[in-house]
């Protein structure tokens, strides 16, 4: 069984992206199995930056096929214009592509009906997320399947369209949305992507079949998990591992390899609690080094310092066989790097998790104090070349949470990573 899994074990943003871009060429097939447009990888290589929001990030690597499985949300206008915009870069998809026929899509009312509800209250994307996985649960959503046939779309967007807006309409005086509008623009996006869209369940039980490799790209992060994060800030899908079994039909089973990436600090886009966060000129370097703003809609992220209490509960989760730490070079030149490593709540200590996001919400951190490192390590490609400060907090990493540090990342670019032996 060849089923690899790459998973964001924080709040989203660890670098998954350049990740499974530096894993592909080992494998046949990479498949995001959760997520939508909310999700925004960068790939960095020669010198171009690429932003993915719903293709797999192994499309910039020729002859790997990219699965879109069944949990993503696909938005079909979002989705054609990055198509359009990687095969301009001169990457073909016509056959290397395939997205499921299950897939639900987001279409305008879903954004109209999360602008009046959560977008504010939660800190959404606003990609219309949370609605489109409401309607699938609801077992009223619109199937990619159903989007490719003209007629039949057509049928299921009236009739969704006049259910829509009577609570648009109804509840928030919303102007109500137009479905034959919504039909010009839509009916020839399903045109454009029905040559793409098949059982891709039953493709990848046959690559499995064949012994070919199959990566499992995840979106967002634990944290951020429908049931494991912390609710309600959270978004609707499960980033956790577990996702890979439903949003894409492999078994667990088949599952082999889960690679768990974290920063080696801490961020968070939207609201919510964040035991770390750092408000001060400290938070501000790690965002101004860092470059932490939102690769899907530019805000500011907030930034702090790495939670091992929050990680472990996410290798519990996700029993991660082995770590990526990203952006160990965001820390080069402070005089002390920490780690928090266990929680006071009420009067109390606690040195795991507890998921009660009120309790999170008034926990004081209590820290580790590592020694910092001045060198620029973002030139490094050795374990020998790191200094010891920084292979110190990489030990820590690995004895706080039991799972092995594998590979270290120490900038965007793919040459910029380190792999560990030990
Ligand atoms: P993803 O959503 O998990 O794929 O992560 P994002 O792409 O949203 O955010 C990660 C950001 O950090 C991107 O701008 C990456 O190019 C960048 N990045 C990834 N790894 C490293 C690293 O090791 N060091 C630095 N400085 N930047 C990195
Ligand atoms: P990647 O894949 C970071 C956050 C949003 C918000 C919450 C709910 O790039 O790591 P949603 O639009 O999903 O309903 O928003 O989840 N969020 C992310 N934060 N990285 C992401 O994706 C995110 N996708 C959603 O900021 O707090
Ligand atoms: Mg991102």
């Amino acid at each position: 069984m060849a089923v690899s899994v790459v998973v964001g074990s924080q709040w989203g943003d660890e670098g998954k992206g350049k990740v499974v871009d530096l894993l592909a060429p080992q494998f046949d097939i990479v498949a995001r199995y959760q997520g939508g447009a909310n999700a925004g990888h960068t790939i960095r290589w020669d010198g171009q930056t690429q932003v993915l929001h719903l293709l797999p990030s192994g499309v910039f690597t020729p002859g790997v096929q990219c699965v879109i499985g069944n949990g993503v949300v696909i938005e079909p206008k979002a989705l054609v214009s990055e198509m359009q915009k990687v095969q301009e870069l001169g990457y073909d998809l016509t056959g290397r592509l395939l997205i499921s026929r299950n897939a639900h899509c987001i279409l305008p009312y879903h954004k109209a009906i999360e602008e009046v509800l959560s977008a504010d209250r939660i800190g959404t994307t606003r990609r219309g997320i949370g609605p489109a996985y409401t309607d699938k649960v609801a077992r009223v959503g619109i199937r990619a399947g159903e989007l490719v046939d003209p007629d039949l779309f057509g049928q299921r967007l009236r009739s969704e369209v006049a259910r829509q807006n009577t609570v648009l309409c109804g509840a928030y005086g919303h102007p109500g949305l137009d479905a034959e509008e919504i039909l010009a623009d839509y009916v020839d996006l399903g045109l454009e992507l029905a040559g793409y869209v098949t059982d891709t369940t039953e493709l990848l039980h046959r690559a499995l079949g064949a012994g070919k490799k199959i990566l499992a790209e995840g979106a967002q992060g634990a944290l951020l998990d429908i049931d494991f994060g912390t609710y309600p800030y959270v978004t609707s899908s499960n980033p956790t591992a577990g996702g890979v079994c439903t949003g894409l039909g492999l078994p667990p089973t088949a599952i082999n390899q889960v690679i768990g990436i974290t920063k080696a600090y801490c961020t968070r886009v939207g609201h919510g609690p964040f035991p770390t966060e750092l408000t001060d000129a400290t938070g501000a370097h790690l965002r101004k080094v860092g470059a932490e703003f939102g690769a899907t809609t530019g805000r500011p992220r907030r930034c702090g310092w790495l939670d091992l209490v929050a990680l472990k509960y996410s290798c519990g989760l996700n029993g991660f066989t082995e770590l990526v730490v990203t952006k160990l070079d965001v820390l080069s030149g402070l005089d002390t790097v920490k780690v928090c490593t266990e929680y006071e709540q009420g009067g109390t200590t606690k040195s795991h998790f507890v998921n009660d996001t009120r309790a999170l919400g008034m926990t004081t951190p209590r820290y580790e104090v590592l020694e910092g490192w001045t060198q620029d390590i973002s030139n490094c490609t050795q374990a020998d070349e790191l200094p010891p400060a920084a292979l110190a907090l990489i030990d820590r990493i690995s004895s706080f949470t039991g799972v092995r540090v594998k590979t270290i990342s120490t900038g965007p670019n793919r040459a910029q990573t380190v792999e560990l032996s030990r």
